[in-house]
């Protein structure tokens, strides 16, 4: 069994990165109803949330069915950190995570995300002041290192584990590599391999098919994995690489209908959420991915993505469901 802090989760937990504009309330239930263990939000900002930007504060809205759940927060300066535990504890999440890995330019340059992979020493009491200041659990999401020549993470990871941090997931680049290149997993085996670590080591990085989390699991032997780009569109990867483990066999693609149903569920959860207008809009970027492959789609897309009416929406996938009936999916 895994557990980070007290959380209970099974032998080699799947657990869905966070993603921006992504991992929303809707899509962290579809992806828990097809198997994800645990689930994060997108990154959200200290500083906006002491601001009270609302748009912030949204990000911290969890359903309880998504459970165990955790937010993830970025930023450099103690103070704020401190104070956003205060604000992200009100909404009541499983776990906090600090993401100590996103790559782009306007958070790195300020010294958050990725950027902080340059002064260790801060990674570090910002991972201690915040154990302390909250009783939740506090995991890290980081990359390898800055950079090729700057990889220190064994060292990196033992040294937030002795300041309390709960867990560990590592995203096989550097912070110089972005999203280039392929994910290396062997330093973050070396992680779990060091006799000193004894919290869960997630691997993160091009899990897209079942045999890589198996590989996973089997040759880097890490302590579960956690799926980004794998899932947008396809929440079913998590069912698909679990069969995969129990049987050996892949499950038959998804079919029509599924996709169909899970665009529905999808906008209508986003309704709820937000109201018709923001979850009409905000659920927009979704549907290209539920129907990836199929030809000629482009009629029904601009339906979907152009309407600012539910209805036309929810007409729009019946339409696809008798049109492309079918169609099968690889
Ligand atoms: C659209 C998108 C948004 C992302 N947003 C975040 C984020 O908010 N926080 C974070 O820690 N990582 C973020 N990431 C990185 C992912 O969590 C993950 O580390 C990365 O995609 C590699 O895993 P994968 O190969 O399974 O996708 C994002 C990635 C993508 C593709």
């Amino acid at each position: 069994m895994v557990k980070i802090g007290d959380i209970e989760l099974p032998d080699f937990p799947l657990l869905l990165a966070p993603m921006e504009d992504v991992s929303d309330p809707p899509f962290r239930a579809l992806c828990k109803e097809q198997g994800a263990d645990v689930v994060y939000t997108e990154f959200v900002s200290s500083e906006g949330l002491i601001r009270n930007a609302a748009k912030s504060v949204m990000k911290l809205d969890i359903y309880e069915k998504e459970r165990p759940v955790g937010i993830q927060i970025f930023g450099a300066n103690m103070e704020s950190m401190l104070q956003t535990i205060d604000i992200v504890e009100k909404s009541n999440p499983d776990i906090i995570d600090i993401n100590f890995g996103c790559p782009v330019k306007k958070v790195v340059s300020k010294g958050a995300g990725a950027g902080i992979l340059k002064d260790i020493c801060l990674m570090e009491q910002l991972t201690a002041e915040m154990v302390k200041r909250t009783n939740l659990p506090v995991t890290v999401k980081t990359r390898l290192g800055w950079d090729h020549d700057s990889i220190k993470i064994v060292e990196v990871a033992e040294r937030l584990q002795d300041v309390g941090c709960k867990a560990i997931s590592i995203h096989g680049r550097t912070r110089a590599q972005m999203y280039k290149g392929e994910a290396d997993w062997k330093p973050i085996a070396e992680v779990k391999n060091n006799p000193r670590m004894h919290i869960p080591v997630f691997g993160n990085g091009d899990v897209d098919t079942p045999e890589k989390a198996m590989l996973m699991r089997d040759s880097y032997g890490l302590d579960g994995a956690m799926i980004g780009r794998a899932s947008i569109g396809n929440p079913w990867f998590f069912k698909q690489v679990k069969h995969f483990f129990e049987t050996g066999e892949h499950l038959p693609p998804i079919s029509l209908a599924e996709r169909v149903e899970a665009a529905r569920r999808h906008l209508q959860m986003a309704i709820d959420w937000k109201g018709e207008v923001l979850g009409v809009f905000e659920t927009r970027r979704h549907y290209t991915n539920y129907f990836k492959g199929i030809p000629h789609f482009k009629e029904y897309r601009m339906k979907m993505v152009t309407s600012d009416d539910s209805k036309d929406v929810f007409a729009a996938f019946d339409e696809v469901l008798d049109k492309f009936s079918d169609y099968q999916f690889q």
